[in-house]
C-alpha cells in the first residue's frame, strides 16, 4: 500500500514537472516536446541453450526421417506433379536462428537445396557478411517444399498441405528466434493478413502448439524477402535494422557494416 502511494506521489511529481516543461517551452515558442521515441521496446536477451551432442544427433536423424521418409515422396498437393526435387531445408539441427522463406524457385527445384539462386546468394551474404555467422550454423527452410510453377505465389491449399512439415522442423530444431522472409512466410506463421511492411521491424510470437494457452512462444522477426531486396535495394537498410534486432535479442555481437 505504502509502495503504491509513493509510486503515485512520484507520478504526480513527474506529471507536474512535465506540465512545467510544456508551459516554459511553449513560452519560448516551442510547439512540441523533443521526446525521443524508442525504435523498439527493449526485449530480454535470450541466453544460449547448451545442447548435448546426442540430442543434436537425434534431431538431425529425425529431420532426415521426415525428409527421406515423407517429404521426398510427398503427393499431398498438385505441386508433386510439377516439381523436379523437393527442398526440405539445410543447416544446423540445433540452430539458434531459423530463416523461413516462401517456396523453392528454379535453382532450388533443380538442386533440392533452399536459397541457392540469386536471392539465396543475397541471403547468404546477409547471414555471413552482415550478421557475421556461417550459413551452416543457421537453419534455412521454406513454407512450401516444392516449387510452384513459374514461381507463382503459393496457393492456400498448398500451404495447408505442407505446413505440418515446417511445424515439425521447428519443433525439432527449437530455434530461439525465427526470421520470416517475406509476406507468405510471416502470414503463415503469424496467421495474419497484415503486409510485410507493417509486420517487419517488430517482434511477434509464434505458438508452435497453435494456441497461446499451451507452451512457450518463439519470437518471430518478419523482414523483407531477399528477392524483394534485389528488386528494391533501397530497402536493404530496413532489413539490416531487423537483423540487428535479431542479433541483439540473441546477445550476439553486431558487426560493423563495411
Ligand atoms: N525464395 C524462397 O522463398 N525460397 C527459396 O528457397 C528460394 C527463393
Amino acid at each position: 500500500m505504502k509502495a503504491e502511494n509513493s509510486g503515485q506521489a512520484s507520478n504526480i511529481h513527474v506529471g507536474h514537472a512535465l506540465k512545467q516543461r510544456f508551459e516554459s517551452d511553449a513560452l519560448l515558442g516551442a510547439s512540441h516536446l523533443p521526446i525521443k521515441v524508442q525504435d523498439s521496446v527493449a526485449m530480454p536477451v535470450i541466453a544460449r541453450q547448451p545442447i548435448a551432442e546426442d540430442d543434436a544427433k537425434q534431431r538431425q536423424v529425425q529431420l532426415d526421417v521426415i525428409d527421406n521418409g515423407e517429404v521426398k515422396e510427398c503427393a499431398k498437393c498438385g505441386l508433386s506433379n510439377t516439381r523436379t526435387k523437393t527442398v526440405f531445408g539445410t543447416g544446423s539441427a540445433t540452430a539458434r536462428i531459423m530463416f523461413i522463406g516462401e517456396a523453392p524457385g528454379h535453382d532450388e527445384d533443380m538442386t533440392g537445396i533452399p536459397f541457392v539462386g540469386r536471392a539465396g546468394e543475397l541471403l547468404t551474404k546477409m547471414v555471413e557478411a552482415g550478421m557475421g555467422l556461417k550459413r551452416e550454423d543457421v537453419y534455412i527452410a521454406n513454407v512450401l517444399k516444392c516449387r510452384p510453377p513459374n514461381n507463382r505465389d503459393p496457393a492456400t491449399d498448398e500451404i495447408l498441405a505442407c505446413k505440418d512439415y515446417l511445424w515439425r522442423q521447428i519443433d525439432l530444431i527449437k530455434p530461439e528466434v525465427i526470421v520470416a522472409l517475406g509476406a507468405p512466410a510471416a502470414k503463415t506463421l503469424l496467421e495474419t493478413r497484415d503486409g510485410i511492411g507493417r509486420l517487419r521491424g517488430q517482434w511477434h510470437d509464434f505458438f508452435p502448439s497453435g494456441t497461446a494457452l499451451v507452451g512457450e512462444p518463439i519470437p518471430v522477426m518478419p523482414t523483407y524477402h531477399p528477392a524483394y531486396l534485389l528488386r528494391s535495394p533501397g530497402e536493404k537498410k530496413k532489413a539490416w535494422e531487423d537483423l540487428k534486432m535479431v542479433m541483439a535479442r540473441l546477445g550476439l555481437p553486431i558487426p560493423k557494416r563495411r
